[in-house]
């Protein structure tokens, strides 16, 4: 009987690996060992966060203009953001906005292609056919996943984006701009920077990868975050390793002008970014 318990398990975790390896890009015939999904899905989080809020000035002075922070509230706190959260779930967004049309990118460091779809077809042929435990999404180049995010029209989605509670604090002679948008686990935007910015999650948990104003890592940026999560990441000795964590839904992350970043979605997720400008 033992023993059959014994080959039961070995063909479960034989089952299990074979999942895990070959959904990975770039595999040859699915044969790389170690656990990706363990690797991707886990991580350090060495970026400082907060668990109460926070004064306007103890922003301006600790964060604003010189470091990452992250807010990890209370449900208390979140709590404002429940209908809106609720509102961004796949099926209630596919029934209330599926026939807009939203314009989606490839996700390189430099977006350079872009056309407009319906967001139903957009969640019908990119997002809701690939199952993580059974599909092996090509991920190798960001020029060739598909990543709605941004260019969204406010007039059509203004019932969406009134409900949304935007981080209280503030930077001086700074006005903000929203970027909303949708993505398939392990897709991610490669290491590129822009001014200030927060950013959460509605849906889903995203990985996030920083380092400070010019001290960009080695990427190519046709690959994939993902790519370079595998292959790049784990060669970096400890002192260029990136700042890094990863967020849940309702948690915030901040940082200051120009710092680089790369994201790895860990699920499919509903995401929002609010951008400060001068
Ligand atoms: C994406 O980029 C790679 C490398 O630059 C290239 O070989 C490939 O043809 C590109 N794919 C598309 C769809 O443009
Ligand atoms: C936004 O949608 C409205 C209503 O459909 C349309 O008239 C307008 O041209 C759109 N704006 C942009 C920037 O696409």
């Amino acid at each position: 009987m033992k023993s059959v318990t014994f080959i039961f398990l070995i063909v479960l975790f034989y089952h299990q690996n074979f999942y895990i390896r070959c959904f990975i890009p770039d595999t040859k015939n699915c044969a790389k060992s170690p656990d990706h999904v363990s690797l991707i899905e886990n991580g350090p989080c060495n970026i400082p966060v907060l668990t109460e809020p926070i004064s306007q000035h103890e922003f301006l002075n600790k964060y604003a203009f010189s470091s990452p922070v992250i807010f990890r509230f209370s449900d208390k706190e979140t709590s404002k953001n429940m209908h809106f959260q609720q509102k961004c779930q796949l099926d209630n967004l596919k029934e209330e906005f599926g026939e807009k049309f939203v314009t989606v990118s490839s996700a390189n460091t430099y977006s350079y292609k872009r056309y407009s779809m319906k967001l139903a077809n957009y969640l019908d042929s990119y997002i809701f056919p690939f199952d993580k435990m059974q599909n092996q999404p090509e991920l190798k180049y960001g020029n060739e996943t598909w990543y709605f995010f941004g260019e969204n029209n406010f007039t059509e989605w203004k019932t969406l984006f009134d409900l949304y509670h935007r981080p209280s604090y503030e930077l001086p002679e700074h006005t903000h701009a929203y970027s909303f948008g949708i993505a398939r686990f392990y897709t991610g935007v490669p290491f590129h920077f822009h001014g200030p910015v927060f950013a959460e999650t509605l849906v889903g948990r995203k990985r996030w990868f920083l380092y400070e104003p010019n001290q960009a890592p080695n990427f190519d940026p046709d690959k994939s975050t993902l790519h370079w999560f595998l292959e790049e990441y784990p060669k970096l000795p400890l002192t260029k390793k990136p700042l890094e964590c990863i967020l849940k839904p309702l948690e915030v992350i901040y940082f200051p002008d120009k710092w680089m970043h790369a994201t790895l979605n860990i699920d499919n997720v509903v995401f929002i970014s609010t951008f400060l400008s001068p």
